[in-house]
């Protein structure tokens, strides 16, 4: 699909490019740049599960790649906005800087928006809060990528919303780690001291995405082990298709992403009088999910990254961002508190997510 989208927005720019008669040179550059990105991208896409490459090439090689992409469909509707809205008719060299520069500032918008994490608060009503409890308030990270592209300035804002935040329940649900761990001892350490403050009240827990399986360990061209790390080194809590019976009144149950991301008989007929948290990181309902929980937290759909790139991509979830009902149960979709790949977004700005049950 994205290399449908990039043929379409290159083939539309080099059209204008042509017509604005820059030069042979110029518009073969650009031609060339783009196939060459292409063929990185498919050959990374068809090899990311292969011992062929490393991580750190597919890394580097989807990132190049999915830049370009989004470069260009900014690129596109910069050229057609000013092909529009301006006179003459004829696209000319003046037309085309003026396309570039409203393309750079696209890319800085997509670039600002990636770093500006907010915390996005819910609230819930539940008759399912015992006399003695007002609210309990669960703050959530999904996405957020450390290892990756991620800076520890953007991190930092991160665990300051978790912080002030102070949570009852403090989760982490997949894609938190990803690529080499070896030189984060700060973030990881940072998160811990967060599950420590969190398990003083009612705990802090974890499930595994799909990027916690692509760990790996460069400098020991190993598998980093995943458990250890997240369970040790960030104090959380791991739930591999487990329960926790955390109290009389809560439940909380995690279901790992691998392999199918079903319940499996975790969830018990006599959970009906209590309140059923269910972590797990795809936000896709399975049949024997139907009813069995009172609030899933959920979300690799980074709410779409990129719109509306994102739409095509997620479109097997039936919910990409945000809260919806469904079945008796309330789904939470997050945008996620980082980025894959590259650091941009569009209309989908990062978040830490503070839901409040409240009692109806
Ligand atoms: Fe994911």
């Amino acid at each position: 699909m994205f290399i449908i989208i990039s043929f379409f927005t290159q083939y539309y720019i080099y059209r204008k490019l042509r017509e604005a008669r820059v030069s042979n040179l110029s518009r073969n550059i650009f031609i060339a740049w783009g196939i060459f990105c292409a063929l990185i991208f498919l050959a990374s896409d068809a090899l990311k599960y292969s011992d062929l490459i490393s991580g750190r090439f597919f890394e580097i090689a989807f990132a190049l790649s999915f830049t370009w992409v989004i470069i260009t469909i900014l690129g596109f509707f910069a050229f057609l906005v000013i092909d529009r809205f301006s006179n003459p008719k004829r696209f000319n060299q003046a037309k085309v800087f003026a396309a570039i520069i409203l393309t750079l500032i696209g890319v800085f918008w997509c670039l600002s928006e990636a770093y500006l994490v907010q915390p996005r608060h819910v609230v819930i009503k539940t008759d399912k809060l015992p006399a003695n409890l007002e609210r309990v308030r669960i703050t959530f990270l999904t996405d957020l990528h450390i290892g990756g592209v991620s800076t520890r300035w953007h991190f930092d804002r991160v665990m300051k919303i978790v912080n002030d935040s102070d949570p009852d329940i403090f989760a982490t649900v997949g894609d938190i780690l990803d690529g080499d761990m070896s030189f984060r001892n700060y973030e990881l350490s940072e998160i811990r001291k967060a599950s420590e403050r969190a398990r003083k009240k009612i705990g802090a827990f974890a499930v595994h995405g799909n990027h916690e399986y692509y760990l790996f360990d460069r400098k020991n061209d190993k598998r980093q082990d995943i458990n250890k790390i997240i369970s040790n080194d960030c104090g959380l809590d791991l739930l591999i298709d487990e329960r926790r019976e955390i109290s009389d009144w809560l439940v909380i149950i995690g279901v790992d992403d691998k392999p199918s991301g079903w319940l499996r008989g975790l969830a018990h007929d006599d959970d009906a009088g209590k309140f059923v948290l269910l972590m797990k990181h795809r936000p896709g309902l399975l049949y024997d999910q139907d009813g069995k929980f009172d609030l899933q937290i959920s979300g690799h759909t980074h709410g779409g990254q990129f719109f509306p790139l994102g739409y095509f991509k997620n479109r097997e979830y039936d919910s990409v961002q945000g809260l919806s009902f469904e079945n008796g149960s309330y789904v939470y979709v997050s945008n996620g508190a980082g980025f894959n790949a590259v650091p941009m977004r569009l209309f989908t700005p990062p978040e830490v997510t503070i839901i409040d049950l409240v009692r109806e």
